[in-house]
């Protein structure tokens, strides 16, 4: 039996590998590498980061989406989104889109600039089997509705989703795996502890600086750099140090599903023959 209530430890840095998608944007594939395949219920983590318009201005053309939840987080540029079922929108700094793809969706994610830096995250959020076929389900927020909670010795937090300690909520609910998405700023020693329910897996993904993640014994700390991803394991909190003044990075939780994941580029079922069929609702105009 482990113990439950305990500070959560790192497992697992990943750095994540190079990787080129949509029609030639180039990124960085944190999750869903040969490294880290996945961590349930998160099947996939990009980071694109670049200042030269080659690197990003292809976009993501019209592409489809079954089966799981595609969250596109900015920090830095546009990007602005069309779809199938009507809705258009940008995406700026500090903004948010969290769609839920259910039974199907096909849509487009292209820079809104032609110059400058796009920076920004996409992670992919599976569905339990119950809701893989729901309909497609779509929010928006910007910046200004992004609640920003301010912690000890200049520590800040903005809450996508899910509710921190002290009670402040994100703008995105209801959502089937419960997650915790938040986007944790330290200065140099400044100390960050939340709640995580022991039914989510969680890591760390460190933007700027370094963090130090601080283990059940003092004396255990492993430290996270920037451009890496570290896994928490078993517990019910963590508790962060930064390391660097200017210190960023992405605190991300979600319940474990425990289901079969049978992936096929942009479909994510339970079974090869949900994916065969995946396909052929595709080809044929189901979507
Ligand atoms: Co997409």
């Amino acid at each position: 039996m482990k113990n439950h209530e305990a500070n959560r430890q790192i497992t697992h840095v990943s750095k994540g590998i190079p990787a080129t998608d949509g029609a030639g944007v180039t990124l960085t594939r944190i999750i869903g590498s040969p490294e880290l395949d996945m961590l349930d219920p998160f099947l996939l983590l990009d980071s694109f980061a670049s200042d030269d318009p080659n690197d990003y201005i292809a976009g993501f053309p019209l592409h489809p989406h079954r089966g799981f939840e595609t969250v596109t987080y900015m920090l830095a540029g546009k990007m602005r989104h069309e779809d199938n079922t009507g809705r258009s929108g940008v995406i700026g700094p500090g903004g948010v889109q969290w769609m839920t793809a259910g039974r199907g969706i096909i849509h487009s994610e292209m820079p809104e600039q032609e110059e400058g830096l796009l920076h920004g995250f996409q992670l992919w959020v599976n569905l339990p089997a119950t809701e893989k076929m729901s309909e497609p389900h779509y929010r928006e927020y910007d910046a200004s509705e992004i609640p920003i909670e301010k912690r000890e010795a200049g520590a800040e937090v903005r809450v996508i989703t899910g509710t921190t300690e002290q009670g402040t909520k994100g703008p995105v609910t209801d959502v089937i795996t419960t997650p915790l998405y938040l986007d944790v700023r330290l200065m140099k020693s400044s100390r960050f502890t939340e709640t995580i329910p022991v039914t989510h897996n969680a890591f760390v993904y460190v933007v700027k600086g370094v963090v130090a993640v601080i283990g059940e014994q003092l004396e255990v700390e492993e430290k996270v750099s920037a451009g890496f991803l570290g896994v928490l394991g078993d517990g019910n909190r963590v508790e962060l140090v930064g390391l660097e003044d200017e210190t960023q990075l992405l605190l991300i939780a979600g319940c474990r599903l425990g289901e079969p994941v049978a992936r096929g580029g942009p479909f994510v079922m339970n079974t090869r023959a949900e994916l065969t069929q995946a396909v052929r609702d595709y080809q044929s105009g189901q979507f």
